[in-house]
C-alpha cells in the first residue's frame, strides 16, 4: 500500500486527479471504476477542470441504491451525471451505472461483472471508505470474496446518507454493489478519505489485521492500492511519519 497523507482535501484531490490524468493520457481508452459520496466530489471537480478527453473512456460505478429510478435527485445516476459525467465529453454507452429498478437483480448482477470483464477489465477503481470500513456498500461481514449482488445498508451508513433524501427513514434498505472480490480484481485502487470521522477505519483497514469487519483491510493484498488521506483522516495511523518521509523522498520518476 502507498499511503500519502496531504494537509487539506484539496491537495489530497489534486493528487488524486493526476493520477487519473496521467492514466488518460497514457490509455485514452482506459476503463475507470467510479465512486460517488461526498470524498470524490474535489476530484470530479478538478478533473473536470483538467478538460481531459473522455470520448473512448469507459466507466463502472460502484453501487446504486434499489427502488430509486436514474432520475431520482439522490440517484448515483443522478449524482455522475450532475458531478462530471455532463461536464465531460463521455459517451453515454460507455457509462455504468447498477440499475436500481431491475427486476431481475442476480442476473443484472451478473451481466454488470462480465460486462466489467468485456470491457478489459477496471484500470483505476476510485474508492471512498465509510467510518465502519465498508467499500462500495460492501459492510462489514460482507464476504471478502464477494462479486456484485444485492446488499443491505446497517443503519449507520443509512444515517451518514440520509441528509441526500431528506431524513432516513427515506434511505433505501437495500442496494446493488460490486463485490470486494471485484474491486479487488482492479487494476490500480485508489482510496481516498477526508476528516476525522476516517480515521479510525483508515487506521483499521491499512494498519490493523484483514477482516471482513473493515472491508477496506482486504486492500492490503491489493497488488497497486493508493490512500490518500487528509490529515485529519490520518490522525490515528501509527507510521505516519514513515508514510510522509516516504512520499517526500520519492524519486522523480515515481512521483505524480
Ligand atoms: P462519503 O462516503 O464520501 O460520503 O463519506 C464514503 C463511502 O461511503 O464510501
Amino acid at each position: 500500500m502507498e499511503i500519502i497523507i496531504q494537509p487539506t482535501p484539496e491537495a489530497a484531490s489534486a493528487i488524486a486527479a493526476r493520477m487519473v490524468g496521467r492514466l488518460l493520457g497514457e490509455k485514452p481508452d482506459a476503463v475507470l471504476g467510479l465512486a460517488t459520496g461526498s470524498t470524490p466530489l474535489l476530484l470530479y471537480r478538478e478533473l473536470v477542470q483538467m478538460k481531459l478527453d473522455w470520448s473512448c473512456v469507459t466507466t463502472f460505478n460502484l453501487d446504486e441504491y434499489v427502488g430509486l429510478a436514474s432520475d431520482h435527485p439522490a440517484s448515483y445516476h443522478r449524482f455522475m451525471w450532475e458531478n462530471l459525467f455532463r461536464h465531460v465529453n463521455i459517451a453515454e454507452k460507455n457509462v455504468h451505472i447498477p440499475d436500481g429498478l431491475v427486476q431481475d437483480i442476480p442476473r443484472f448482477c451478473r451481466r454488470y461483472e462480465m460486462m466489467i470483464r468485456v470491457a478489459g477489465g477496471i484500470d483505476i477503481q476510485l474508492l471512498g471508505i465509510g467510518s465502519d470500513g465498508h467499500i462500495g456498500f460492501n459492510e462489514p461481514s460482507s464476504s471478502l470474496a464477494s462479486r456484485t449482488r444485492i446488499k443491505t445498508l446497517t443503519e449507520q451508513t443509512r444515517a451518514h446518507n440520509a441528509a441526500a433524501f431528506g431524513g432516513r427513514e427515506q434511505v433505501p434498505h437495500h442496494v446493488i454493489t460490486m463485490g470486494v472480490g471485484t474491486i479487488m480484481d482492479t487494476r490500480q485502487v485508489l482510496l481516498m478519505a477526508f476528516g476525522p470521522d476516517k480515521a479510525r477505519a483508515v487506521a483499521e483497514a491499512v494498519e490493523g489485521p484483514i477482516t471482513a469487519m473493515n472491508p477496506a483491510s482486504i486492500l492490503q493484498l491489493h497488488p497497486v492500492a493508493k490512500i490518500v488521506l487528509d490529515e485529519a483522516a490520518a490522525t490515528h495511523l501509527r507510521k505516519a511519519d514513515y508514510y510522509r518521509w516516504v512520499y517526500d523522498n520519492k524519486p522523480n520518476w515515481q512521483k505524480v
